[in-house]
């Protein structure tokens, strides 16, 4: 399948499991790129209006893995940017994915996932999965649950 990996990472903790995730999928057969969602300048945790740099055409992807951190106890502003502005996802298989430092489930990763998946859906995508990585302890142990449920997917 042609898949694109669309992230924000702000601190290279998302892009670091993107790189993970792709990496897998290649091995699967599937035909992989990770695109970055790029800001203008600073972009404050509560911002309304996001500016971005690099707005990835997803059009010709039939599988998509949207990538973002957590900010402010949601999804962060440039994700939500980005995902408000790219076109129809009709016929798209999407799973998402958001990673975050705090522990407890009231701090964020819900409200993001839930962000995501309505934005999607109401452009016709098809919600295949989700998952959230809280970036403490073993990690790497996180990231690979991830993409073990991830890669079964596609
Ligand atoms: C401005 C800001 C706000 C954040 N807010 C939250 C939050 O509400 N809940 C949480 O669990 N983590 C929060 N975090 C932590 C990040 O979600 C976490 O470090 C994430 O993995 C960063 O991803 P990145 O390295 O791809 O940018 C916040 C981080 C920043 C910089």
């Amino acid at each position: 399948m042609k898949m694109g990996i669309v992230i924000y990472s702000q601190t290279e903790n998302t892009h670091l499991t993107a790189l993970k995730l792709k990496e897998k999928l290649i091995e699967k057969g599937h035909e992989v790129e990770l695109e970055m969602v790029e800001t203008v300048g600073e972009n404050p945790p509560r911002a309304k209006n996001v500016d971005l740099e690099s707005i990835p055409d997803i059009t010709g992807y039939d599988g998509l893995i949207f990538g973002s951190p957590v900010h402010a106890f949601t999804l962060a502003p440039a994700m939500t940017s980005y995902l408000d502005q790219i076109p129809i996802l009709e016929n798209k298989r999407i799973a998402l994915f958001v990673t975050k430092s705090l522990p407890f489930n009231w701090t964020g990763g819900n409200q993001a996932i839930g962000k995501m998946k309505k934005i999607c859906q109401s452009k016709g995508g098809k919600i295949v999965g989700n998952d959230i990585v809280v970036w403490r302890g073993d990690v790497d142990k996180k990231i690979e649950n991830m993409i073990r449920q991830f890669s079964v997917l596609f």
